[in-house]
């Protein structure tokens, strides 16, 4: 079959409706789930402060790259890699970078269709009345009895997939766009809500300063490289999802301003969930570095203890799940677009086939927490850690890596100042070395820091 370079024809409707759907993609269990316990781990402000560095300075370029890349090129990031290789004279192979993108995609849908799927079972077992008024132990065993229990989390894990592939297979103007419509807006009105309600719980001053006084004895080069990798899967970088999003974006949008929306946009949902978050954990007596258990355990016991803290916690996982289906949407579009493009076929068919294909990998997640919790195949990781370690720590970060040295090195920049609209020389030096240098570095940083365990124990 012949490389299809064609155009692609589909464009978000208007700039805003690209910035809603690119925040749809960044925001996500990367934020609500992840964000604030990581934090919590790692000494809160001294974390955030670090945090806010690495998405400007490494997060911020490269997502102007991928979108610029994307908008140039116009197709699936494998075939904008290879055309725009091909016409800046460098090699094809750099539609590698594409390939991995789409690999990691699959990857990363498999096991976060299985978090996800703890989030829709969270919004019933919170609806019901599970944890209203529950000691520690119950939010604790609920929490181990999901996990134990390969049929359910299968059977929500299932759930989370179909409703993902339901939506990716109306495709990008009627399924995407509806979608985000309605849920993009309806994450900030909760999230708004949900600010309110620990705002008046009565420990929003000690959260506060949990997420914004900075201390320096916890910082050590390890702080660093957390919230370096924590940016770059928050602002789903590094696997063309940005690009694939970004060939779909009109002509007349400024790039340099609507990245910056996203960045903001992502960065303040990450900090307000901790400011949701963390004040409840506080008024409860309850411990703010326990780890993954911070969603599913500490905060619907608090939410238990609170006044209608059925209500809040409902409205909560609600709000968790809408995220996850708007990151999950966007995980599968850079292999979709390339498959239609390239075969013309059918983008229902190609959701559907994807869908039986992250779902049968994801059952891979699923025993990880159960019948295959001992089973540690390569370097002491079990299924679920080698499927989250290779792509998250090392797919994102060499694809990000590659992604800035090819807008930056390889690509003619005289395309870089025509999709940026820059006139100024200055500027197109603060692009090269901010995306040129800095950030390969620090992408680097984290990519050896991350992979050097694993082969040294
Ligand atoms: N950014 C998403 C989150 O924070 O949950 C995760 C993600 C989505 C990563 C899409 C990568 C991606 F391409």
């Amino acid at each position: 079959m012949a490389i299809s370079t064609q155009p692609t024809e589909g464009r978000w409707s208007s700039r805003w409706l690209f910035v809603l759907a690119a925040a749809g993609s960044a925001v996500g269990l990367g934020n609500i789930w992840k964000f604030p316990y990581i934090a919590g781990e790692n000494g809160g402000g001294a974390f955030v402060l670090i945090y806010l560095v690495c998405v400007a300075f490494v997060g911020a370029p490269i997502m102007i790259s991928e979108v610029l890349l994307g908008r140039k090129g116009r197709a699936s990031p494998i075939n904008v890699m290879r055309s725009l290789a091909r016409q800046a004279g460098a090699s094809a192979r750099w539609s590698f970078v594409g390939w991995m993108g789409v690999l990691a995609g699959i990857l990363i849908l498999s096991y976060y269709a299985v978090i996800a799927g703890w989030a829709l079972n969270y919004v019933w077992l919170t609806a019901s009345g599970t944890f209203n008024a529950a000691s520690a132990q119950v939010a604790t065993s609920t929490f181990d009895q999901l996990q134990q229990d390969p049929v359910q989390m299968v059977a929500w894990h299932s759930l989370f997939i179909l409703i993902t592939i339901w939506i990716v297979a109306r495709g990008v103007s009627r399924g995407l766009e509806t979608a985000i419509r309605w849920f993009m807006p309806l994450l900030f009105v909760l999230l708004l809500v949900l600010l309110g309600y620990s705002a008046s719980s009565g420990g929003f001053a000690q959260g506060w300063a949990f997420m914004f006084d900075f201390n320096w004895d916890v910082v050590g080069p390890e702080t660093w490289l957390i919230a370096m990798g924590q940016a770059f899967f928050t602002l789903s970088l590094g696997m063309g999802t940005m690009m694939a999003y970004g060939a779909y974006v009109p002509d007349d949008s400024n790039i340099g301003s609507t990245v910056l929306t996203i960045v903001a946009l992502d960065t303040f949902v990450a900090v307000a969930a901790g400011l949701a978050i963390f004040p409840l954990v506080f008024v409860n007596g309850l411990e703010v570095g326990q780890g993954p258990g911070l969603m599913f355990v500490t905060l619907p016991l608090a939410f238990g203890q609170l006044p209608m803290g059925a209500v809040f916690g409902t409205v909560f996982f609600v709000l968790v799940s809408f995220a996850a289906i708007t990151s999950a949407i966007s995980l599968t579009e850079p292999a979709i677009a390339f498959v239609v493009e390239e075969y013309n076929a059918q983008r229902s068919r190609v959701a559907i086939s994807l869908g039986v294909f992250c779902w049968l990998l994801g059952l891979g997640t699923v025993f990880s927490f159960n019948i295959w919790a001992d089973a540690k195949p390569l370097f002491g990781l079990n299924f679920f850690e080698l499927v989250d370690q290779l792509s998250q720590n090392i797919m994102l970060p060499l694809g990000g890596l590659l992604i800035a040295l090819f807008a930056v090195w390889v690509l003619p920049q005289n395309i870089v100042r025509e999709q940026l609209e820059v006139r100024s020389d200055g500027v197109m030096l603060l692009w090269r070395i901010v995306g040129g240098i800095v950030a390969p570095l620090g992408v680097a940083a984290v990519f050896v820091y991350t992979l050097l365990p694993l082969f040294t124990g």
